[in-house]
């Protein structure tokens, strides 16, 4: 496999070359990318690596060249500072294989070369097979055709690519567990273990020995020498679901995990490596937490890295049909279901705090009581307190948005559609009123 390595900075190319050059690997290298551009004009390369900051046409033109100019299948690997990281994502989103963050130790960029070469190896139809099952799966397990859940799932495709820390943000059930579970079942780890932790679950004492096992003695009850979830996920994938639960004082170890990729065990000095993917959730807003001194400003920054946001369900309704069409497939294993027009409109009509996860369980009580065949009634009962929920679970704007619109509507009503008089009734005035209306596309 032949490589050329791109970098402005003469030490750091020569001494990469080297290390490439003693790894088996057939390498050039160009200073800059112009003269890189002249040697891929003369040569084919399978991989360009190459520095994202350069002067004289930098990493992210190379990369545009590279893609535009028809050349035979050249992979692109973006090296990039820390504070570069989102210019190198969307690097691939431009179509780079993948990026590495400098300092890098090159048994990390070798992996990522050996990984090109397997999939070089592969003919073109297995790789064309592979792509459109995983597109199909992929669309066969996050639903939705909203333009927000696009995203997501290219978003997906994607972040199973790299290997970078993932954060999922989103409030509770939007689908955080069931993203990064398929982005791990994309990804070259998918053969080894998906491990997920619930931070919140953990009494503040015992995350870390959770986390990172602890050695025998290591505090009163410690009889044995435990492994921690982290070795469990070795190979694979850590899932940390409410990571902003994780305690301040603890944070600082697992931000040494994901800079270092080192662990130690409670009771032990003894660091020891991990191969291990970080996906991390909260429903928090993680910058709020930083500002009241919740959660540690380095390992926010750590963290998101690579970052999905998992729209709230009110705000794509149009999904709506659906995952309903989904959700009850599953429920009903197989028996026949029905859901009339009503029902529908009913769900359609709701907003849904608890979004998938409380659509879910809404359909599979209405399925159950109605067996099989759901009406408006089974689906009432429980979204009449809508409006309460909303106001006490901290949605205060929806709620007052919700009643807004009814006071409009019902105004507008009553005064025949007359908006001076509705206005009048309001005591609110009409330009008030029009641009209310406006805003609530009444
Ligand atoms: N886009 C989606 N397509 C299909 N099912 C979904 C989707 N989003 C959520 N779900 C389902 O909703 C439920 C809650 O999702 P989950 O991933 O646990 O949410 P979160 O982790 O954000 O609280 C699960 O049963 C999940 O399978
Ligand atoms: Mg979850």
């Amino acid at each position: 496999m032949k490589i050329l390595v791109v970098d402005d900075e003469e030490i750091k190319r020569v001494s990469l070359v080297d290390d490439l050059v003693s790894a088996g690997f057939e390498t050039s290298s160009a200073s800059h990318g112009k003269e890189a551009i002249g040697l891929l004009d003369q040569e084919s390369f399978d991989v360009v690596v190459t520095d994202l900051r350069m002067s004289n046409i930098d990493g992210m033109e190379l990369l545009k060249h590279i893609k535009g100019n028809g050349y035979a299948p050249t992979e692109v690997i973006m090296m990039t500072a820390y504070g570069s990281i989102p210019l190198a994502v969307e690097a691939m989103k431009l179509g780079a294989y993948n990026f590495i963050t400098k300092p890098f130790r090159n048994e990390e960029l070798t992996l990522l070369l050996e990984r090109i070469r397997e999939k070089k190896q592969r003919p073109p139809e297995v790789l064309k097979v592979k792509e459109t099952t995983d597109q199909s799966r992929l669309e066969r397990t996050i639903i939705g055709n909203s333009s927000a859940m696009c995203e997501v799932r290219r978003l997906v495709q994607l972040y199973a690519r790299n290997d970078a820390t993932v954060l999922l943000t989103g409030e509770t059930g939007t689908g955080k567990d069931l993203v990064a579970k398929t982005i791990h079942d994309l990804s070259d780890r998918r053969s080894a273990a998906f491990v997920k932790v619930n931070c919140a679950t953990f009494p503040d004492h015992l995350i870390e020995s959770a986390l990172f096992g602890h050695a025998k003695g290591s505090f009163t009850g410690a009889d044995h020498q435990r492994e921690g979830k982290f070795d469990l996920a070795e190979g694979g994938t850590i899932y940390l679901d409410d990571v902003d639960d994780i305690p301040l004082d603890h944070q600082i170890k697992l931000l040494r995990v994901i800079e270092e990729k080192v662990i130690e065990r409670v009771g032990t000095a003894v660091p020891i490596h991990v191969n291990v993917r970080i996906i991390a959730a909260t429903k928090k807003q993680l910058p709020i937490e930083m500002q009241n001194g919740r959660f540690r400003s380095d390992l926010y920054y750590r963290l998101n890295v690579l970052r999905i946001n998992l729209p709230p369900l009110h705000a794509r309704l149009v999904d709506l049909p659906l995952l309903v069409e989904h959700l009850l497939k599953r429920t009903a294993h197989g028996q026949p279901y029905s859901l009339d027009k009503e029902a529908v409109q009913c769900l359609l009509n709701h907003t849904w705090p608890g979004n998938v996860r409380e659509l879910a369980h809404t359909l599979e009580r209405a399925f159950l009581l109605g067996n099989g065949h759901i009406t408006r009634d089974l689906l009432t009962p429980e979204m009449e307190s809508t409006h309460k929920d909303l106001a006490a679970s901290g949605r205060f704007n929806i709620a007052v948005h919700q009643t807004e619109q009814e006071l409009l509507r019902q105004a507008l009503k009553e005064a025949n559609g007359n908006k001076s008089a509705a206005a009048r009734a309001l005591g609110m005035r009409l330009s008030t009123f029009r641009d209310k209306l406006k805003k609530y596309n009444l």
